[in-house]
């Protein structure tokens, strides 16, 4: 039995994570650490935790006496760490916080786990390490910058993170490949395009998108739309983690990404079409239209499912334009390839979102309507 400690798995991709895991693996003992910020919820992961294969534990990864208590309770062989404060609007409106969580989070559990996990010296002064544990990284592709028209991104490419989120990000692999390279210690990096799927907080663009359509709000557009994401399907990206804390090579860096570049505004239409289509499709997920019109026909109408609804507003500041991942070494090395389409995934996560709105409730209950003025009414 391997035990992890997962830590940011309250949140969309950390709990998708835990939930591929446990479906994957019979071997595994995941002990969840999360600090429930606004972007954590218990409810995501509730019924994972069954206290025998997987536990959850509310706190901070900055917590230096909290993390030892557990690295002693359960004698961890790795550590995957999703904890971050994630959102880059969020990072231009407060810096501090992101460098607090996504920086000195990182180089306390580092540093937890090197005090757990050393067991001795070698002839020169390095540190020993206990076989078999690993501390993985999980980072994105904003680390790199951005990039113009033509291109991708490869592990060689120049770390030149523009925003305060991919900033943090960025330093934070570098504490990372520091103590890899001052201490030796076992460790292993990810940087993933954007993700999307189930459980994805709306303040992100697609769930965003999906939660104003609904509701027949206007559908946000940062500039152009022109900018361009590469999108992966989340259970992509927890396949690349698993893959690469089992089988990646100690101290190296594994970019993943599926090749699904879109602009936003390509995003935003394409959302909209396959909304309209599955209503139409199935006239009973109408019923989760938060804005009810009823058509000559008696039917609920959805012919204002359009791109009317699209508007752009205010670019946001240091937009980077283009981010595309080359994933050759993932590919080549543990042989990892994404396996969700687009056009699919897409629709899975819109039939999730259609199913799940009592989930989308109570995530935005709290302060999200005070963001949503704060962030969008200047706009
Ligand atoms: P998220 O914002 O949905 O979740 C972050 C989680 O971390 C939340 O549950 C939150 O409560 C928790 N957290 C925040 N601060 C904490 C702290 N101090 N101590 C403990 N827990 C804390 O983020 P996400 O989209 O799931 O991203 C997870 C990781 O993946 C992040 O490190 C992010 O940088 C990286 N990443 C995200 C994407 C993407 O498209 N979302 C792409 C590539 C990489
Ligand atoms: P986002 O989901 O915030 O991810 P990231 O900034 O990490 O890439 O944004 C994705 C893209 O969508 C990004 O170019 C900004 C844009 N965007 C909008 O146009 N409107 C919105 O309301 C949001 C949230 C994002």
């Amino acid at each position: 039995m391997k035990s992890y400690l997962v830590t940011g798995a309250a949140g969309f991709i950390g709990s998708n994570f835990v939930k591929y895991m446990l479906q994957k693996h019979d071997d595994v003992k995941l002990v969840i650490l999360d600090a429930l910020t606004y972007a954590g919820n218990l409810g995501t992961i509730a019924s994972d935790i069954d206290n025998e294969r997987c536990f959850f534990v509310k706190g901070d990864i900055c917590d230096c006496g909290l993390v030892d208590d557990l690295f002693a309770e359960y004698k961890f062989d790795y550590v995957v760490n999703f904890a971050a404060e994630s959102h880059v609007d969020r990072s231009i409106e407060n810096p501090q916080l992101f460098l607090q969580t996504n920086i000195l989070g990182t180089q306390n559990l580092l540093d937890v786990a090197r005090r757990a996990w050393v067991n001795g010296k070698d002839k020169l002064g390095y540190p020993t390490w206990r076989k078999g544990v690993r501390y993985h990284q999980v980072s994105t592709d904003e680390v790199y910058g951005a990039l113009g028209a033509e291109g991708y991104f490869t592990e060689a490419t120049p770390i030149c993170p523009h925003s305060p989120y991919s900033a943090s990000k960025a330093s934070a692999d570098m504490v990372v490949q520091a103590y890899r390279d001052t201490y030796k210690m076992p460790v292993t990096i990810t940087r993933c395009s954007n993700n999307y799927g189930p459980y994805h907080f709306p303040e992100k663009l697609i769930p965003l998108i999906i939660k104003n359509i609904l509701a027949g709000k206007q559908l946000p557009v940062y500039g152009d739309g022109s900018n361009v994401r590469d999108w992966l399907y989340v259970e992509d990206h927890c396949k690349a983690i698993d893959m690469v804390v089992n089988s990646g090579r100690e101290g190296e860096v594994y970019n993943v990404g599926g090749h699904n570049e879109k602009t936003n505004l390509e995003i935003v239409k394409l959302t909209i079409s396959t909304i309209r289509k599955m209503m139409e499709d199935n006239p009973a997920y109408r019923k989760a239209l938060k804005k009810q019109v009823v058509g000559a026909d008696g039917q609920i109408d959805i012919s204002w499912i359009n791109d009317d609804l699209i508007t752009f507003v205010k670019d946001r500041l240091g937009h980077d334009q283009r981010y595309a991942i080359d994933p050759t070494k993932i590919k080549n090395e543990l042989g990892w390839y994404s396996e969700t389409r687009f056009e699919d995934g897409i629709v899975k996560t819109i039939e999730w979102y259609l199913n799940h709105q009592d989930w989308v409730e109570q995530v935005t209950s709290g302060d999200y309507q005070k963001y949503y003025d704060e962030m969008y009414s200047n706009r």
